[in-house]
């Protein structure tokens, strides 16, 4: 949530930021604003996106190699230009970027107005700001002891960066819960939330962890600690290529990851499954093994679509593993008081590897002796980095704030770790082992297979685009399915849709069903389909409209489907990471009818790093 840039250096800072803020646009897009600093502050910041603040500062001041610049998803205050960051303090010294939450800051606020400080906008941030200047002045102190003194007594998550006017060399930033990445340049730094502003001038980065300050010059990057000591700065080289954050010839970023998925699943199986020999290999997991294969429980933690994920895993996992699995939703494990035992292990899944809620909630089982496998997209993240152990997705990075090439990924991630411990368990046989390996193996094949043939789908979507309701109902590996279908097409066109498993529907979701009511079956060949089929029945009979995806073949459901959307005949366990191309698809083409900006649906944001 929020996306902030910064740069120090012998460029002009204002096209860095610029450009930077765009690629950071998916994390917030409700306003946008920069600051930059040369013989005082210049403030320019509009509601909108990147492209409306870049319209107001035509023809303006845009000199200065030092500024801020942040893309915002509000939290205090409507979107607006005056809630817009970067925000000056009260005495036009400082100003300041903020990506998280000031949780008391209502309480500081409080006591700076009976100071006299008058507030210009909503936030928190501002907030912040001037309670660091209050404490520059009543100390006599420098920014940096007076930031380090605020931060001791502000709860909440926030990475922040401020100019000082009187200070006019150097960057200030500091990090807790939020991420922030340091690139190092020769003779400059770029400041960034993710390091896709930064790629294009260097690849080496430091990521800067929790309770840090950064104290940076154009040619020096001094790290400390609250206690205001020297930490050494742990200087990483990106695996990154520009290419991977482009559009490609695409119109839209969630097509591109759509049609990237034949690639990203090859990816994620390429130097693990190895069909000849019949391994699978994942260091991360292999090193652990003995924690991982004797856990008495598993304990699934995620947000979203990361947490459809999780309940597919529950099935795989139980069915080959034998270990209890339970799936909980990060923002509830995080406030409850759940039982968590020695011997239990915990899998987080996140794309992000920034979402709060589970980075919090599995910091909470951690301190309680849980074993925390992480499996996410974004390397060196957040997640990733407190995770004992862990897979990488390798997805590359997915910029479409609706999840897809991610969520097959994490899919894909998941059935090998499954494998792996069932093997390792003895509880597969050899030849199931084998035969889930082999039919792991072929989707890439059958994802390129039933992209290459989805044509058909934009008609569909032109059939239906206009409905203000839509049902999505699955069963067995097929109910999440049917979830991640829904919050698909919620997220990206606005219907109101749900999910259920479809034996559900006659304990009241049927009651919603007549001749405009579009029910979206996953309805793959597997141990429920005759079952499912009497559940089509049981709609049509209502006179609703049917859409099924299918296995390519079956002929009962075409025969009393109004459309269907076919895939390639796979092993029931499999099959998700095929079912749900088709739901992309369709939420995809129907957000287009619309002409919806699909890319950056509204409300949301990509990197929900705020609770
Ligand atoms: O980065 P994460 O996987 O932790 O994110 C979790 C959810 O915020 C995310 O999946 C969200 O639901 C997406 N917008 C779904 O398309």
């Amino acid at each position: 949530m929020c996306g902030i840039v910064a740069y120090i250096g012998y460029r002009q800072a204002y096209p860095v930021i610029i450009k930077g803020l765009k690629r950071l646009e998916y994390r917030g897009y409700d306003s946008a604003g920069v600051a930059l600093l040369n013989h005082g502050i210049k403030l320019y910041k509009k509601k909108g996106k990147v492209a409306a603040l870049e319209e107001i500062t035509i023809g303006k001041d845009l000199d200065g190699s030092i500024g801020i610049g942040h893309t915002r998803w509000a939290t205090h205050g409507e979107p607006s230009d005056r809630n817009a960051h970067p925000h000056l303090s009260a005495n036009g010294k400082l100003a300041m970027i903020h990506n998280g939450i000031i949780e008391n800051y209502a309480a500081l606020r409080h006591e700076l107005i009976k100071k006299g400080y008058v507030f210009h906008s909503d936030t928190d941030t501002e907030v912040l700001l001037n309670f660091i200047e209050d404490i520059q002045k009543n100390n006599e102190s420098t920014l940096e002891e007076a930031l380090r003194i605020a931060l001791k007594r502000i709860v909440g998550a926030y990475v922040i960066v401020l100019i000082d006017k009187d200070d006019p060399d150097t960057l200030i930033a500091a990090r807790k819960g939020s991420p922030l990445v340091i690139g190092i340049g020769k003779g400059e730094h770029f400041l960034a939330s993710d390091a896709s502003p930064i790629i294009e001038y260097t690849k080496e980065v430091v990521y800067v962890n929790d309770y840090q300050i950064a104290i940076i010059k154009a040619d020096e990057l001094i790290l400390k600690n609250l206690g205001n000591e020297r930490q050494t700065p742990f200087i990483q080289k990106l695996d990154l290529e520009l290419a991977a954050i482009e559009k490609g010839g695409y119109d839209h970023f969630m097509l591109k990851e759509i049609y990237e998925q034949p690639h990203t699943i090859y990816d994620c199986l390429r130097g693990r499954l190895d069909v000849s020999e019949g391994t699978i290999t994942m260091s991360g997991i292999q090193n652990n093994i003995d924690l991982i294969k004797n856990a008495n429980r598993i304990l699934i933690i995620a947000c979203g679509t990361s947490w459809h994920a999780g309940l597919i895993a529950e099935y795989v996992i139980e069915e080959l593993c034998r270990i209890p699995v339970e799936v909980e939703y990060a923002s509830e494990f995080r406030y409850r008081n759940p039982v968590v035992h020695k011997g239990d292990m915990i899998i987080a899944i996140s794309q992000s590897g920034e979402t709060a809620d589970t980075l919090v909630a599995i910091e909470r089982a951690k301190e309680q002796g849980a074993v925390i496998l992480g499996i996410v997209n974004v390397v060196g993240s957040s997640i990733a980095r407190i995770s004992h152990a862990g897979a990488y997705t390798h997805a590359g990075p997915e910029i479409g704030v609706a999840s897809t090439k991610a969520f097959t990924a994490q899919l894909t991630v998941l059935a090998m770790v499954a494998l792996k411990i069932a093997k390792e368990r003895e509880t597969i046989t050899n030849e199931r082992y084998l035969h889930l390996i082999n039919e792991l193996n072929e989707v890439p094949e059958k994802v390129k297979q039933i992209l290459d043939g989805a044509d058909y789908i934009k008609d569909i979507a032109a059939k239906y685009k206009d409905v203000p309701n839509a049902l999505y109902l699955g069963r067995g590996y097929n109910f999440p399915v049917a979830l991640e279908g829904a919050l698909k097409l919620k997220e990206i066109s606005y219907i109101h849709a749900e999910g259920y498993p479809a034996a559900e529907m006659k304990h009241g979701p049927i009651a919603l069903v007549d001749e405009n009511l579009p029910v979206i079956f996953v309805a793959t060949k597997d141990t429920y389909h005759e079952k499912i089929v009497s559940n089509i029945q049981e709609i049509k009979a209502r006179k609703g409209k049917v859409i099924a995806v299918i296995t390519e073949g079956d002929e009962t459901i075409k025969g009393m489907a109004d459309d269907i959307m076919p895939i390639p005949e796979a092993d029931e366990l499999i099959a998700p990471i095929l079912s749900v191309i088709p739901l992309q698809l369709l939420s995809y083409y129907i957000g287009i009818a619309k002409e919806y900006d699909v890319d950056k649906p509204r409300n949301l944001a990509k990197s929900v790093t705020v609770e």
